[in-house]
């Protein structure tokens, strides 16, 4: 694999970023002016790019549209007080891309193809990185499949694109939670532990009819025994209960979150009791009853710190204590978002400064 790539290129001739109200950005609906792009075939990665965002043109045969060979990031830059760059863990997604690839029979990347994409489109797009308290620029590599045909084998051809996109909050209001245990998301030798297309598309049915009841999101349970709780697809879940931070262990079927990493990270270095295990939905429900869990919230690029107020299981609600100043999730979005934005020093090297 290369160490440097020659990335041709071509700005826009005219920049759309007066057209943004930078205050009013709705996660995931605006597009910075460039991407970068690779092209596989003939067997390597190659016609390395960057051009401004715009459709992509490929045949209605190709693999991508009908069997989904396709796998994801999402990271998010920042811009410090003397307007620096400042990408938060880039290379924990190259890996995981990497990883995720190889469970989709997807051709690796190089890290070259990935941090130095990463980087000339950021120098090119640097000012829409917004500034505005809980904003970002959320970028979003991934990567699919091109092959012109209907049988089912892994393609030969691939794209690699990284876009951007300025975000506010993915999610604006704590989150109701329903516990899911009729659908799976992922069984022990599935895809679950990678960020594979598919498995956001399967989640969609159940999280609409959760939704239908008026739940924002699901926690899913183990695909054996629906006794067991996982993730919740766009986030790993957390606990407070007593005074222990308890969270799912990854394994085959739970994505290794970055942000769960660096959660876990923080609450170790603040010398919190942290418990990485099987959490029955039992345990939860009971302990829910005898107030003994005083947080709940998700963890995630999109989702950072996202706080649950309310646990569905079946026909029962329950409701959690609202997160004072002082709560550890308060506390834990606080200092991710100070060294994310350069505010707080970096002792763990997650900050990558363009
Ligand atoms: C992320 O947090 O970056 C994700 O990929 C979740 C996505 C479903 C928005």
């Amino acid at each position: 694999m290369t160490d440097t790539i020659k990335i041709n290129i071509k700005p826009v001739t005219e920049s759309r970023l007066s057209q943004i109200d930078f205050n009013h950005i709705d996660f995931g609906k605006v597009y910075s002016d460039h991407m970068f792009i690779a092209d596989f075939y003939h067997g390597k990665w190659q016609d390395f790019r960057i051009e401004p965002y715009d459709m992509l043109s490929f045949t209605p045969g190709s693999a991508i549209l009908h069997y989904g060979q396709s796998v994801f990031e999402g990271l998010k830059a920042y811009k410090n007080e003397s307007g620096d760059v400042l990408v938060f863990r880039p290379e924990m997604n190259f890996k995981r891309i990497n990883k995720s690839a190889q469970r989709m029979c997807i051709p690796e990347i190089s890290k070259a193809i990935f941090m130095d994409g990463l980087t000339e489109l950021l120098r090119l797009d640097k000012n829409w990185i917004p500034d505005l308290p809980n904003t970002s620029l959320y970028i979003r590599p991934y990567i699919f499949a091109l092959d012109e045909y209907i049988g089912i084998k892994p393609s030969e051809n691939y794209k690699f694109i990284i876009f951007t996109c300025p975000v506010g909050p993915y999610y604006s209001k704590p989150l109701k939670v329903k516990i899911e245990k009729e659908f799976s998301r992922a069984v022990h030798g599935g895809t679950g532990y990678a960020k594979a297309a598919g498995n956001y598309a399967g989640s969609l049915y159940p999280a609409k009819l959760a939704q239908e009841k008026g739940y924002d999101q699901l926690i899913w349970t183990d695909g054996a025994s629906h006794q067991y709780i996982e993730e919740a697809g766009t986030m790993n879940i957390m606990f407070i209960k007593g005074n222990k931070l308890i969270t799912a262990e990854t394994g085959d079927t739970v994505l290794k979150g970055i942000t769960r990493e660096s959660v876990l990270t923080i609450a170790k270095e603040w010398g919190i009791e942290i418990e990485e295990r099987s959490i029955s939905v039992n345990e939860i429900i009971a302990s829910l009853q005898k107030g003994e869990i005083k947080e709940a919230f998700g963890t995630g690029t999109a989702a950072t710190i996202a706080t649950i107020e309310l646990i569905g299981d079946g026909e029962k609600d329950y409701m959690l204590p609202v997160p004072g100043p002082d709560s550890f999730s308060t506390k834990v979005f606080e200092e991710l978002d100070n060294i994310k934005t350069g505010k707080k020093e970096d002792t763990n090297g997650w900050i990558y400064k363009i």
